[in-house]
């Protein structure tokens, strides 16, 4: 290969890379570049290349995506290659029977590359709604404010972070990774996205304090290692928790992604951030972030007039340029920053 078409060739590698590992639609894979390159004779060591960094990845193969995913993929592949070479790769056809004969389990992995270098696997659902929440798979502004979070780690160093609608645990994971919280408090109401969330945690090997909702309880817990954050899950219902729990959590910094789905969980939300501010005045107001995919200019304006109402004043965070994780190109994403 010549060393221009190498380069060029390598870019596509990360490009597979990241959105295998994440598991992402088959359609937003660079299908079309890696048909032009397939065509020189330099193909097969490309597609083998794109084997070791996807299906064979050490990530994948200790915590492997869903079967059917690779499957399809596998499949994809091998249309490619033989859509412009006769003869046939043998690891490639080696790796899809592998995939045949595996289980397909109802929980998948997925893992996303952070820039330090280590990364964030997490254990979801193979649908996007099951046992009734959307909480068991990770959505696009849970990366979106990873991505946000990581380019702004000052704004969690050293503070008490409160996730409200933790999910899957993405954004959480990639902020106690990258942005030295000092304690992380992830949050959900339902019972199997909670169960999923520890399960998570452990996986990214960080440990979890006992009671999961009084940290400052504590102090000398001494499996604690200084150098990383007081992990904590709490069952936090927006619709049910009381002033004094909120209370105990004293957060510096409130987030949540993708919680605005519809006009019930914005009222909720929206009530659970006046508690909460009206609780924690007699300690430094603490700084709301909230991310969400705009999907309706309906459910939007619902929660900046709630807001209004609530007397909680807001801004929009510029958005940030930093794409670190492959998401939907063309979906409109926003993060408010709200003054409690
Ligand atoms: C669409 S998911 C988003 C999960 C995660 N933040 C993400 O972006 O990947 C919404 C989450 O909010 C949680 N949720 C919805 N209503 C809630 C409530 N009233 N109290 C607490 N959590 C709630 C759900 O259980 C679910 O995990």
């Amino acid at each position: 290969m010549a060393p221009e078409e190498s380069a060029e060739a390598e870019s596509l590698l990360p490009s597979f890379e990241r959105r295998f590992l994440a598991a992402r639609t088959l359609r937003s894979f660079p299908w079309q570049s890696l048909e032009e390159k397939l065509r020189d004779s330099s193909g097969p060591e490309l597609l083998l290349n794109i084997l070791q960094k996807t299906v064979k990845h050490p990530l994948c193969v200790k915590h492997p995506p869903s079967v059917k995913y690779a499957r399809c993929f596998l499949s994809e592949l091998i249309r490619k290659h033989e859509a412009v070479h006769t003869e046939p790769l043998d690891e490639l056809y080696e790796a899809l029977a592998e995939v045949l004969m595996a289980e397909e389990p109802t929980q998948c992995h997925r893992s996303y590359l952070l820039p330090s270098g280590d990364s964030v696997t997490l254990s979801e659902s193979t649908a996007i709604i099951s046992h009734g929440t959307t909480g068991l798979v990770t959505w696009d502004a849970a990366l979106y404010l990873a991505e946000w979070a990581i380019e702004n780690p000052a704004a969690f160093a050293h503070r008490t972070v409160l996730e409200l609608g933790s999910g899957a645990g993405l954004t959480g994971l990639a902020i106690c990774k990258t942005c030295c919280p000092s304690t992380y408090v992830f949050s959900d109401c339902h019972s199997c996205v909670l169960e999923q969330l520890r399960g998570n945690i452990l996986l990214n090997g960080l440990s979890l304090e006992p009671d999961t909702t009084a940290p400052e309880r504590h102090p000398g817990h001494n499996a604690h290692d200084a150098e990383s954050p007081r992990v904590t899950v709490a069952q936090l219902d927006w619709d049910v928790v009381t002033a004094p729990e909120l209370a105990t959590f004293r957060p510096d910094v409130i987030i949540a992604a993708d919680v605005l789905y519809c006009p019930e969980t914005v009222v909720s939300l929206v009530r659970v951030l006046q508690r909460l501010s009206a609780c924690l005045k007699d300690q430094q107001a603490p700084d709301a972030y909230i991310a969400f995919t705009v999907r309706s200019p309906e459910t939007c304006w619902l929660f900046t007039s709630e807001l209004g109402q609530a007397g909680i004043p807001w801004e929009a965070v510029p958005h940030h340029n930093q794409k670190l994780f492959p998401y939907e190109e063309h979906s409109d994403m926003a993060i408010l920053k709200l003054m409690l």
